[in-house]
Parts: C-alpha cells; sequence; structure tokens
C-alpha cells in the first residue's frame, strides 16, 4: 500500500498544504518523483502526444495507456497513481466506464482514474464512484474535445461559459468524485470554483488560488521542444542539455576517445596471448 490515499487528497481541502501533481509516463521517472513526495503521478493521455508522438490524445488507447500505468506504479512506493480514462472509453455506457476504470485499478495497480468532462459525464462517474473506484475529474479546456471548444484555449471567458465551467465543477463533485482538475481557466474564475466546491481542485493554467497545482512534467523540464503552453513555467531547459550530451558521445566515438580504459574489460593477457598464432 502506498503512503499517500484518497482520503488525505480530500482532507488537502482545507489545509493550507497544496496538493502536488506531475505527469509521469515511465518506470525511472516514477522513482525521482516518487522520492521526492509528489502527492499523485497523473499518467495522462498527453502522452499519446508527449511518448507516441500523436497530435493530439484523440488516438490514445486502452492499451497504451494501460502499458504505461504499468511502469509508473512499479516505481510509486508513496505518491498515489492516476490512470486518464483515454478518449471514447467512458463514454459510450456506464458498463464500460466501469468496466475500463475498473482496468486501470485491477491490471495496471493505479489508485484511481481521471475523466475529462462535467455534466455530461456525472452519471459514469457517479456509477465508477458506486462501484468503488477513485474517480479525478477534468473540466476547464478538455483536450480530449478540444476542437469542439475551438481549440486548445482559455475557457469560461464569457458570463455563459464561465457559469457552465461553475455548474460543471459542481456536477463532478456531486457524482462523488475525490478531486477535479481545472485547466485554461482564468484565475478569477478558478479561485471563485475552488471556493464553491468541496473537492480539491487542481490547476494547470487555472491560476494560483487552487487546492494544488499540475503541470507536464516534460514540460517543466524542458525536455519538450515542440511546443509549450504559455501557462508552463520551465525549470529546466533540459533539451539542450541532452542534445550537448549526446553530441560529445558521437565525437567521443568518432575520434575514439571512448570507451577508453577506464569503460572497458582488461581482461587477461594471457589467454588473449595463447589465443594468437
Ligand atoms: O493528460 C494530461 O497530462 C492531463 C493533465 C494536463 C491534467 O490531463
Ligand atoms: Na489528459
Amino acid at each position: 500500500d502506498r503512503k499517500m490515499n484518497i482520503a488525505a487528497i480530500r482532507k488537502r481541502k482545507n489545509s493550507s498544504e497544496k496538493i502536488i501533481m506531475l505527469t509521469c509516463y515511465d518506470y525511472s521517472t516514477a522513482l525521482l518523483l516518487d522520492s521526492l513526495g509528489v502527492d499523485l503521478l497523473l499518467v495522462g493521455d498527453s502522452l499519446g502526444m508527449v511518448m507516441l508522438g500523436y497530435d493530439s490524445t484523440v488516438p490514445v488507447t486502452m492499451e497504451e495507456m494501460l502499458h504505461h500505468c504499468k511502469a509508473v506504479s512499479r516505481g510509486a512506493k508513496n505518491s498515489l497513481v492516476v490512470g486518464d480514462m483515454p478518449f471514447l472509453s467512458y463514454q459510450i455506457s456506464n458498463e464500460e466506464a466501469i468496466k475500463n476504470a475498473g482496468r486501470f485499478l485491477k491490471e495496471a495497480g493505479c489508485d484511481a482514474v481521471k475523466l475529462e468532462g462535467g455534466i455530461e459525464v456525472a452519471d459514469k462517474i457517479s456509477a465508477m464512484v458506486k462501484a468503488g473506484i477513485p474517480v479525478m475529474g477534468h473540466v476547464g479546456l478538455t483536450p480530449q474535445t478540444a476542437s469542439s471548444l475551438g481549440g486548445y484555449k482559455v475557457q469560461g471567458k464569457d458570463l455563459d461559459s464561465a457559469k457552465k465551467l461553475l455548474l460543471d465543477a459542481k456536477a463532478v463533485e456531486e457524482a462523488g468524485a475525490f478531486s477535479v482538475v481545472l485547466e485554461c481557466v482564468p484565475a478569477p474564475l478558478a479561485a471563485l470554483i475552488t471556493e464553491k466546491i468541496s473537492i480539491p481542485t487542481i490547476g494547470i493554467g487555472a491560476g494560483p488560488e487552487c487546492d494544488g497545482q499540475v503541470l507536464v512534467t516534460h514540460d517543466l523540464l524542458g525536455m519538450f521542444e515542440k511546443f509549450t503552453p504559455s501557462f508552463v513555467k520551465k525549470y529546466a531547459n533540459l533539451a539542450p542539455i541532452i542534445k550537448d550530451a549526446i553530441n560529445n558521445f558521437i565525437e567521443d566515438v568518432k575520434n575514439d576517445n571512448f570507451p577508453d580504459d577506464d569503460h572497458s574489460f582488461s581482461g587477461n593477457s594471457e589467454v588473449i596471448e595463447k589465443l594468437k598464432w
């Protein structure tokens, strides 16, 4: 059993301690993040873009998600692991939603699942929660349906859409989710939603008043050069560092500087002598 648990995440609502969540797609990164006390490791379907090279999260399959979730679960000793349900794995029926969510827990060692949407998916969340599956909601910009929303942009700017967003967050709360991600929401609206609902909000591009924050780890490390959203703060710029290291390796091999004696096995010279003729 992991040290962190769902009840502890819920309790952060009434504490000053922020919830820390980061995306994680593999075992060695899970070991690093887990060792630093990250509360939640999100195996986000963003892995479709970051790990698999798709143009959006839409093509990501259950099998692809489970494959990465298994690796992350093996590395998470303390952090909770949240598996992101891929597009169309939860929309079709309550039965399919429960069945697919169950696979994240039973086959891939996840502690909870996340799914996108508000009022439209409240019945699915409720069914999953009744089946005993901890669910994290996700409202605001929902990348799986971004094209219907007019692209990757801030949500809830006018009165109607702000009201819809508040009602979406309420619906997710009432359906029994233990927390909810707010993505690309104006800071004052995210603050209002955080005040109006009883479960923790975890923001991404949603200002400082949320109960927690999440970022895509590759973005904050500066490893994904293709595209960086404006709300991301880069805490490192690893892409040039990785390129430098690889360039040095290429140079060393080409110039016969690697491997040197320190990085070779010396063996037994008498054996080699006897083999010579
Ligand atoms: O897939 C993902 O990484 C996410 C986070 C950005 C919240 O859903
Ligand atoms: Na996602």
